[in-house]
């Protein structure tokens, strides 16, 4: 089956149910050749041929220098502040899937949420400044829904400080701006695979570095620490991706583009049919040059009849599984709430935020017809 048949649009039904976003998935027939090659290999894990070939292969379609594979995001993000030696408190944001800072704590590092800038609702650099104090190693942000962060901003303060930059690129795969790929800006840029991302193996992620020492260092703490037979330098972790993994990953890159191209028309349908709702505001565009339109956020403010959960919740009872990312805010889990940056009055851009977020399905094989549905929902309620 070729390509443009594997992202077929069909339109559908007002009983099926659409989800936030549905994996692309090539046709099951493209699978079985690579399955075959690791039968015959019995090469299943630990660095094998399919893993040798995705990071080169990403690598190169990323345009990044050196990357390392990884189980998932969350693992990447772990080992990504051992890689550095990540200690004390670490500057972050409040308005992410809750795995950002949940990286921190299990690196014994206290979180400081910093609130972020309205347009893009990434951490705003205006305000790290007075967040910073003795204890500061690090900043945590995330170029979140894939729209980059004020990455020359962020850089200079931690210039000006000795802080160290590590990119939560959880939804940036493939995000460039105008000098290259978003995701060589900091020290670190970490992406998630998972199967809700754009580019999914399953599960899985990667560390994305500058060199290649860094990258021997992060191969050697997801392998245990062990750097031969008989040696191990650090407490590492088992955070290798598996063959199988990487074998998706070698075919998911050869649909990808069609994928991208497809997101970018629903991205466009929406823009134009929800511009004269009243009271529903679309995240613009940040700077990037090449976008990956990995969510569809809208903003439900007051001049919208209803409100945000009662628009959730008519999109629920039509079979439309919307979904409000980033609702709770992380500062508002138990395990954050106790901190002083995470008090509401020290987060406001971020805490209105979450009250009127609303991520609309996106994802290849969404049709036209459903965009069109969707949107007319939205626009009667
Ligand atoms: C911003 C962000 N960071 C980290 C993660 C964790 O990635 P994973 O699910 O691959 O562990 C995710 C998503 O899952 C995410 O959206």
């Amino acid at each position: 089956m070729s390509n443009n048949a594997s992202l077929r649009v069909i339109s559908s039904s007002a009983d099926e149910r659409i989800y936030v976003t549905q994996p692309h998935l090539p046709p099951l027939s493209e699978f079985i050749p690579y399955l075959e090659k690791i039968w015959d290999s019995k090469l299943l894990t630990n660095g094998g041929p399919f893993h040798v070939q995705l990071e080169r292969a990403l690598c190169e379609y990323l345009g990044v220098p050196h990357l390392s594979l990884f189980t998932n995001g969350t693992l990447a993000l772990v080992t990504a502040l051992q890689a550095l030696r990540i200690t004390g408190e670490v500057i972050t944001t409040p308005y992410s899937f809750v795995a950002t800072a949940h990286s921190l704590l299990w690196n014994g590092i206290k979180p400081v949420f910093v609130d972020v800038e309205p347009n893009t609702l990434n951490l705003d650099p205006a305000k790290i400044e007075a967040a910073i104090t003795p204890q500061t190693t690090a900043i945590l942000p995330v170029h979140c829904y894939g729209h980059p962060c004020d990455v020359e901003a962020i850089q200079k303060i931690a210039d000006n400080y000795n802080l160290k930059v590590i990119y939560d690129a959880a939804h940036a795969f493939g995000v460039r701006d105008d000098s290259g790929s978003v995701l060589r800006r900091g020290d670190l840029s970490v992406l998630s695979f998972h199967a809700t991302k754009v580019f999914n193996t399953f599960e899985g992620g990667a560390i994305i570095c500058p060199d290649a020492k860094t990258k021997q260092r992060i191969d050697h703490l997801k392998n245990f620490g062990f750097v031969d037979e008989v040696t191990v330098v650090a407490s590492g972790i088992n955070g290798k991706m598996s063959e199988i993994n990487a074998a998706f990953g070698m075919l998911q890159l050869k649909h990808i583009d069609h994928a991208l191209a497809r997101r970018k028309e629903i991205d466009a349908t929406y823009r134009e049919l929800l511009r004269d709702v009243p009271g529903i505001r679309c995240l613009p565009s940040a700077g990037e040059t090449a976008a990956n339109y990995s969510y569809f956020p809208i903003l439900v403010n007051a001049e919208y009849p209803a409100s945000r959960d009662a628009l959730y919740q008519t999109l629920r009872d039509n079979n439309i599984y919307a979904r409000r990312y980033f609702y709770p805010l992380i500062s508002d889990f138990p395990m954050y709430r106790g901190l002083p940056s995470a008090r509401r009055e020290n987060l406001p851009v971020a805490a209105e935020a979450a009250l009127k977020v609303l991520c609309l399905p996106i994802y290849p094989s969404l049709s036209n017809d459903n965009v069109e549905r969707i949107v007319r929902i939205i626009a009667d309620c």
